[in-house]
């Protein structure tokens, strides 16, 4: 199960971070763009396999996590979610978002805007900016040996990027649904009188 993520703690790497700190994630450079895309040309082959190692080692590394989800919450056997269907098709759904941002790597606004929307439906599925980290991590431990000798440190580096900047980007869309809602919730009178914060 476990997995060396450049000699450091996956937490480490990946680990919590302020919405401040976040919202300034830095952009993939062109070199890391163009190492990210050559390796997703392999890694594109096996995704549905990916998608399922990827959230079975989430759910064991993470067992917080499996119960966000209410069709595996309940499971206690997670070698049985390998063959399960539904695992099979959530996974293939991450992954799918996985190939449209590297797709829209070159269109940095477009990508904002799709993690952006990512982040506010996961405040809608329960689902909390601190686990985010965690499937960037479980990500790439899973394409390593699929990449076998094509793996290097600055294409982990690079993946590392791409990952930090898309979760930063929801952990952001999250907490702006999170304050759109506080804010429907509260009473036409008690929601904070626009002009007045102008001030
Ligand atoms: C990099 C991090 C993540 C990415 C890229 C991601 C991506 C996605 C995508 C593409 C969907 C399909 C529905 C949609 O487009 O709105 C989805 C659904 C969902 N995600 Fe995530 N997710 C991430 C992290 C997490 C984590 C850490 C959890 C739970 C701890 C989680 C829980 C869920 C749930 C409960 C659903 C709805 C159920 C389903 O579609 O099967 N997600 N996610």
């Amino acid at each position: 199960m476990g997995c060396a993520i450049s000699g450091l703690a996956a937490k480490a790497e990946f680990g919590d971070r302020t919405t401040e700190e976040a919202a300034g994630a830095a952009y993939p450079s062109e070199d890391q763009i163009q190492m990210i895309k050559e390796s997703w040309k392999v890694i594109q082959d096996d995704i549905a396999k990916v998608g399922i190692i990827m959230f079975v080692r989430l759910f064991e590394t993470h067992p917080e996590c499996k119960d966000v989800f209410f069709l595996f919450r309940d499971v206690e056997d997670l070698e049985r979610l390998r063959t399960s269907r539904e695992l099979r098709a959530h996974g293939l759904r991450v992954m799918s978002f996985i190939e449209k941002s590297v797709a829209r790597l070159d269109q940095l606004e477009r990508l904002e805007a799709l993690a952006l929307e990512l982040g506010k439906s996961h405040y809608h599925y329960n689902a909390p900016p601190k686990y985010y980290s965690y499937v960037g991590a479980e990500f790439i431990c899973a394409v390593q040996p699929i990449l076998k000798e094509r793996w290097t440190a600055e294409l982990e580096e690079a993946w590392k990027t791409m990952f930090q900047f898309v979760t930063s980007l929801m952990k952001k869309g999250y907490e702006e649904e999170s304050n759109r809602q506080r804010h429907l919730a509260l009473s036409p009178k008690e929601r904070p009188d626009k002009k007045n914060t102008a001030l």
